[in-house]
């Protein structure tokens, strides 16, 4: 019997259990074992596996998080610390890894493929910078998550006639920020991908309140370099907006909900051609949505590239402001 093992790694995103699930039964439906690793890369060095079994990833697929928990491996970016994770491996009779994650993780299977060990990898983070995928999972919740946070500080801005910022996740893209203002009917958009200054954010908000707005609503990436906490500090002394000023950042919050039908679908969707993929005898590929079908795309692909979006957008997030 073939023994396959799976992994949840670098920042949890709602549908991971979806995708672990999957991987579990359509795995167990093609006669393989299925073991969990527990903590992502650190329970890969530390040996911390477990069966996964049909029951075991009963009653799952509507949760967020992970169950079989996730960690930023420090130790395995190091090459000591690879061959403890492929020793580990080969102890457990393991013939193939599945890595569930992002940009991080990815490049974390990736290398361990080059050791000549078959990894096959399922892309899954909120910030969608993933490349080779369209859309990853978890980025549908997130960005509900976010837009209901965005529905309800609107409500408080309107009452209040007031400005309000908020902070987005999004380490080195603007993605979730720009479709959630876009969605929310915010006033600016500050993404990392298109330079801004608090000078232009306060016009916008001037001339917000000129038009005779209740509210002016900034959506921020967190990392653009003027993100939440730097505008509001730099308005502490320029107060000169018309509206006052208050800021909201989203964080983890948004990582922590339960996924959509879509995130489901698409992680359920992804798992299983995940184990296709290796019942066709292909590894060292990223599993992920391209123009509505999943599709496998070479790790050497997959890493040497910057995933981009449509940037003009933020032109049409502008005119919708009016
Ligand atoms: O998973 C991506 C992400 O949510 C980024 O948007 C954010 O910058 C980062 O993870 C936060 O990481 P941590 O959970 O380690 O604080």
């Amino acid at each position: 019997m073939k023994k396959i093992a799976v992994l949840t790694s670098g920042g949890d995103a709602p549908g991971m259990n979806a995708a672990i699930r999957a991987i579990v039964r359509c795995g167990i439906s093609n006669g393989w074992e299925v073991t969990g690793v527990n903590q992502g890369y650190t329970g890969l060095i530390n040996g911390d596996f477990r069966p996964l079994r049909a029951r075991d990833v009963s009653g799952i697929i509507q949760a967020g998080g992970t169950i079989l928990g996730s960690s930023r491996s420090p130790e395995f970016e190091t090459e000591p610390g690879r061959h403890k994770a492929l020793d580990n491996l080969k102890r457990n009779q393991i013939g193939a890894l599945f890595v569930i994650g992002g940009n991080g993780s990815q490049t974390g299977a990736h290398l361990l493929n080059q050791m000549g060990f078959p990894t096959i990898g399922v892309a899954s983070t909120i910030d969608n910078d993933l490349y080779g995928t369209d859309q990853s999972i978890g980025v549908d919740t997130a960005l509900n998550i976010a837009l209901e946070a965005i529905d309800r500080l609107k409500v408080t801005a309107t009452s209040h006639h007031r400005a309000h910022i908020v902070e987005t996740m999004g380490r080195n893209q603007g993605y979730l920020a720009l479709m959630a203002g876009i969605a929310g009917g915010a006033e600016y958009v500050v993404i990392p991908e298109i330079e801004t200054t608090p000078e232009k954010v306060a016009e916008v908000i001037k001339s917000t309140y000129n038009r005779g707005k209740s509210h002016c609503l900034i959506v921020v990436a967190e990392g653009a370099y003027w993100n939440a906490e730097r505008l509001l500090s730099h308005f502490r002394e320029n107060a000169e907006l018309g509206f006052s000023l208050r800021a909201t950042i989203l964080g983890h919050v948004q990582r922590g909900g339960a996924p959509t039908a879509f995130d489901r679908l698409l992680a359920t969707r992804i798992g299983a051609a995940a184990i296709d993929e290796l019942e066709a005898g292909n590894s060292g590929v990223l599993l992920g949505l391209a123009c509505g079908e999943i599709k496998a795309t070479p790790y050497s692909e997959v890493t040497g590239h910057q995933k981009t979006f449509d940037l003009t957008f933020l032109d049409t997030a502008e005119k919708l402001a009016r």
